[in-house]
């Protein structure tokens, strides 16, 4: 199998959950890349978790948008980019829908900025560049509980505005390797968790809740089932996709883990009874809370990740057992990170320690 081998690398939304993963997994397995870290900072990146890095020569935090031509032109330029993996997005269902613009733009207008900033300046000097699209299998749609899983070839039909936007963002990939033999690889991917990861989804909400003696709110029934995948195995099926993946391809990823909701919290709960038992020696079930459900709540996503396993060799590493345990004590030894995160203090913290570093390119 040919293999591709990534110099310098331009991560969009680095500072977010699986973008910051994604660069630690690099940084500390890979020696011989370079990598630039596009990321806004909105309420979602923190350069918290990327500060050992922060004077590693192999590394640089940017602060702009992807939807800013001119500052991605000079960035792809001046870094010699040879390889864009594209992280940044409006990410939650929920923010999208009580507010949908900023998912139209970021995740639309942004990806399409990114896209034709990269075929200007790449040129026709396409044979050693890749672009790799790292989207969701929301895209899908939702599935009955006797559906067979998404496969690549599965029809889109997006239910909310955050995967109407997201496949959009896929389109418009597709049609730049069918337009202009532009070397996109995408991958669509289930359920991530693990550390880091803003405590708005579903895992680390219900992690912080506990501990905070908050209710743990359950959408509707508590039914829905997810594919749940730790972030590690992602971020290796990344890489792999990106130095081994066919050009124009999509390649689903999952992790052969489906779940409904209830299940999810009740395995927090006991491994927090645990861990670090409620002062009343109470199980943290009881803060358990049926609530309204989410408009137009996808029932079920379950990926068939059999391409990417057969084709490219990748499976998950982690099962959710040990998965889901390392992410509950990540999460217990890491208080001061969900302070910050939780209080809006890490950019104070970050000012200070980054105060004599360059926050843009130019
Ligand atoms: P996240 O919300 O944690 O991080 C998104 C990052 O993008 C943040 O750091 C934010 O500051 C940055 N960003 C937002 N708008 C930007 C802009 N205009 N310009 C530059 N940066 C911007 O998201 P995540 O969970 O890490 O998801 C990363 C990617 O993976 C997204 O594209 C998402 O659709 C996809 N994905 C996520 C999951 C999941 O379970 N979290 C699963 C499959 C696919
Ligand atoms: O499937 C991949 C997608 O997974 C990614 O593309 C998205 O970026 C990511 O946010 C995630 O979307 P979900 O909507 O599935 O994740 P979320 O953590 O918001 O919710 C998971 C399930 O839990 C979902 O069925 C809704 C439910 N839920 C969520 C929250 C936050 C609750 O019951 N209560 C909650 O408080």
């Amino acid at each position: 199998m040919d293999s591709f081998k990534p110099r310098n690398i331009l991560v969009t939304g680095g500072a977010g959950f699986i973008g910051s993963n994604f660069i630690r997994h690099l940084l500390s397995s890979n020696s011989d890349v370079v990598i630039t870290n596009l990321d806004a900072l909105t309420y979602a990146g923190s350069q918290l978790g990327l500060v050992s890095y922060a004077d590693d020569e192999r590394y640089e935090f940017v602060q702009g948008s992807i939807t800013d031509s001119s500052l991605i032109t000079t960035i792809l330029s001046e870094k010699q980019i040879d390889t864009v993996v594209h992280f940044a997005a409006e990410s939650h269902v929920d923010r999208s829908i009580t507010g949908p613009e900023a998912f139209i733009d970021t995740n639309i207008v942004g990806t399409f900025r990114l896209l034709d900033a990269a075929r200007t300046v790449w040129g026709d000097n396409l044979a050693s560049r890749r672009f790799l699209h790292v989207s969701t299998d929301e895209v899908y749609g939702t599935l009955s509980a006797t559906d067979p899983a998404f496969t690549e070839t599965t029809p889109f039909a997006p239910n909310s505005p955050y995967a109407a936007s997201k496949a959009s963002s896929d389109m418009l990939v597709r049609s730049y390797f069918h337009t202009y033999s532009f070397p996109v690889i995408t991958t669509n991917c289930s359920n991530n968790y693990g550390p880091f990861q803003f405590p708005e989804k579903l895992i680390p909400l219900m992690i912080v809740n506990a501990l905070a003696g908050k209710p743990l709110p359950i959408y509707g029934d508590g039914q829905q089932v997810r594919d749940w995948l730790y972030v590690d195995d992602h971020c290796a099926a990344i890489w792999r996709a990106i130095s081994t993946g066919e050009l124009g391809s999509t390649y689903n990823v999952g992790g052969n883990n489906e779940m409904p909701n209830m299940d999810i919290v009740h395995s927090i709960c006991d491994l927090l009874d645990e861990l670090q038992p409620r002062h009343d020696a109470k199980s943290y079930r009881e803060q358990i809370e049926f609530v309204e459900d989410r408009p137009g709540h996808d029932r079920r996503y379950a990926v068939n990740a059999d391409r990417i396993a057969n084709e490219l060799r990748w499976t998950p590493s982690e099962s959710f057992a040990t998965g889901i345990r390392k992410t509950v004590e990540w999460y217990l030894s890491n208080e001061s990170w969900l302070e910050a995160i939780k209080t809006g203090q890490h950019q104070n913290w970050i000012d200070q320690n980054y105060a004599n570093r360059p926050m843009t390119a130019a």
